[in-house]
């Protein structure tokens, strides 16, 4: 019998707590503040090994330890990491200071307090590829089709087909954030089901990825939504992943291929807007036209024997130079709509942004209109008839 090998957890925990001229990009003197303390953390041996960076006006700590997911502990050392870094950015006048801190105690868990969380464990293989995802100026829904791309389309994921450790297919678990329900479902058996539901990636999203002959966990995305949190807009909740990679998963490059394709999300500016997703390396991630566009970066990482060793920035390749273009391209079109829908989001997404307060003013200024029927309009699954 040979020892039972430990369980290491990768915590990829990310807020806004301010940024350099308007919402950019994050002043390096935050990320020295944020990095002291989990260098003392570290020190404690509370953490294993760690590496804080930036995507757009958001900072990203990529910690790993042995503390399980949700430990108290780790969380509280992100918190001060991100208080830390407020002083700062409330010292230097950065905007938006402390923007996603929505409490101002700590009460042994981030989650649901404003910044965004995604922690997976797991034992170590051998040699462990991890692909650490960050998005600026979206949402965590918008991880929704590269995740299908990578887990259960086989034109992008040769690896479904060829490897017969793939081969069964995997397990997708996904959160209906308004009901706060899960429910989990399997491919390729029941692609279908799960294409209806994430589809709407306002509402479903998926929060983990399970391989399905040994339910190895295989991702996980950040799912904290602030607006739904705070109850009014507080800034997109700029989502955050860590996909494992090789040898019975899907490879480094099948998982990059997903994001070959600048699919329209939904953010941008004001958080109200569609816009293609944009993969960059780390030298582009800030957020410049319309406070955008959306992008995505990507650190690719091995963990061996619970340390971080990289970053490699894995956008950060003529490769994606093409899809850098198409998403530029798009950004031209969508922007040409201007107010309009479908650049601007839907009714229901913009409730919980500033409009709502707009058409409030109006609402005083409409008199009724004769137009030889009755409307009945629908109001979420009941019909009432409009006077
Ligand atoms: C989107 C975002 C920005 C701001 C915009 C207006 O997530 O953070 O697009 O919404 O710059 O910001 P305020 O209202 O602070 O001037
Ligand atoms: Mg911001
Ligand atoms: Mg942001």
């Amino acid at each position: 019998m040979g020892e039972e090998k430990p369980r290491v957890t990768i915590s990829v925990i990310k807020a806004d707590i301010g940024s350099l001229a308007g919402h950019h990009k994050v002043h390096p003197d935050t990320i020295l503040a944020a990095s002291r303390v989990l260098a003392e953390a570290k020190k404690r041996g509370v953490i294993k090994s760690f590496y804080v960076t930036h995507i757009g006006d958001d900072l990203v700590l990529i910690m790993t330890h042995y503390k399980g997911v949700d430990s108290q502990e780790v969380h509280e050392v992100a918190w001060n990491a991100f208080q830390e870094a407020t002083k700062v950015s409330k010292e230097l006048g950065l905007y938006a200071a402390g923007q996603d801190l929505l409490s101002d105690a700590f009460s042994g868990n981030v989650r649901g307090l404003g910044p965004g969380v995604a922690e997976m464990e797991f034992v170590e293989r051998p040699s462990e590829p991890v692909v650490v995802f960050m998005a600026d100026k979206t949402e965590p829904g918008a991880f929704n089709m590269p995740l299908y791309r990578i887990f259960a389309d086989p034109f992008n994921t040769a690896g479904l087909v060829i490897d017969p450790r793939m081969h069964d297919g995997f397990i997708f678990e996904v959160l209906d954030v308004m009901e706060g329900q899960v429910v989990e479902l399997k491919t390729p058996e029941e692609s279908y089901d799960l294409l209806a539901l994430i589809g709407t990636p306002s509402r479903y999203i998926i929060k983990r990825v399970y391989r399905k002959n040994d339910r190895e966990i295989g991702a996980v995305v950040s799912s904290e939504r602030l607006s739904l949190i705070a109850g009014r807009y507080v800034g997109k909740d700029d989502p955050v992943m860590i996909v494992r990679g090789q040898s019975g998963f899907p490879a480094v490059g099948e998982i990059l291929e997903a994001f070959s394709f600048p699919h329209l999300v939904a953010g941008w500016m004001r958080g109200s807007h569609h816009g293609p997703l944009m993969p960059v390396g780390l030298r582009d991630s800030r957020v410049t036209r319309f406070d955008g566009p959306p992008r995505v970066a990507a650190l690719g990482f091995q963990v061996k024997n619970g340390e971080l060793i990289g970053p490699a920035d894995l956008f950060d390749d003529v490769a994606f130079d093409e899809t850098r273009r198409m998403a530029q391209l798009i950004t031209d079109y969508m922007r040409r709509h201007g107010p309009f829908m479908p650049h601007r989001l839907g009714p229901e997404e913009m409730e919980y942004t500033t409009l709502p307060e707009v058409l409030k003013k109006l609402r005083s200024r409409f008199t009724s209109y004769e137009m030889g029927y009755k409307p009945v309009v629908k109001t979420g699954g009941s019909s009432e008839e409009v006077d």
